[in-house]
């Protein structure tokens, strides 16, 4: 399964790209406002640091809009992946993009039809929010098993991009679904390292080191 960082912040990206970590990037207009500045410095930073896909959001909501903002985030870098609402003028841009060879993310998407129709355009990735559907008391996982069973039954090459993560669990069981790929803040990524009997363990070992009063 690949992990892509869900952020704008150059920080957090540079502290988990280091690690050998991150196999790609998403942000959205929201996440891009978070961080202020010159969003245009922001995206060329990270199309610079990053080797694999980096999502980056149009803002037109009609088709000739959002066909020219993804010509110019494209030009940020050839990992840049264009993203788009799941509206019809986002199919419509998803398939003309795609066709001309620009990889193309579906955001916003909440029902397993909705998966399936982005695959239909030519998706490269589709984004289910599974985060955002438990909010509002809905089974986010549950939807992330339907579109996996429908990519499979008709083998579509559409990646599921695992989106609205708000916690660890979340990443174990998109990873027993057969996800291809999460994106996590940066928080989730953090807590994903940690577990209290490293910490222990660690320390036990570093003060029974101690007693040697040696050198390596
Ligand atoms: C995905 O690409 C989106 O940027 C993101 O996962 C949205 O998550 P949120 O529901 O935490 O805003």
């Amino acid at each position: 399964m690949k992990i892509f960082l869900d952020t704008a912040n150059l920080e957090s990206i540079k502290k988990f790209n280091d690690m050998g970590l991150l196999d790609g990037i998403t942000t959205n207009p929201s996440l891009m406002s978070k961080e202020g500045g010159n969003p245009k410095d922001v995206m060329a930073e990270i199309t610079k640091i990053i080797k694999g896909d980096v999502s980056l959001e149009v803002v037109s909501t009609e088709y000739s809009g959002m066909i020219e903002e993804g010509k110019r985030l494209r030009q940020y870098g050839k990992n840049v992946v264009v993203k788009v609402p799941m509206t019809p003028d986002g199919l419509k841009a998803c398939k003309s993009l795609s066709s001309e060879g620009i990889p193309v993310n579906v955001t916003l998407v909440f029902s397993p039809n909705q998966a399936l129709l982005a695959a239909k355009s030519g998706a490269k990735y589709v984004s289910p929010f599974i985060g955002r559907l438990d909010d509002i008391g809905q089974d986010g996982m549950h939807l992330i098993k339907e579109i996996k069973q429908i990519f499979t039954n008709y083998n579509f090459g559409t990646q599921i991009l695992v989106a609205s993560i708000r916690h660890p669990m979340h990443v174990v069981d998109a990873a027993k679904i057969g996800a291809d790929v999460v994106t996590l803040p940066p928080t989730v990524l953090d807590k994903m390292l940690q577990h209290p009997l490293t910490d222990t363990g660690l320390e036990n070992f570093l003060s029974d080191w101690k007693k040697l009063k040696a050198g390596i």
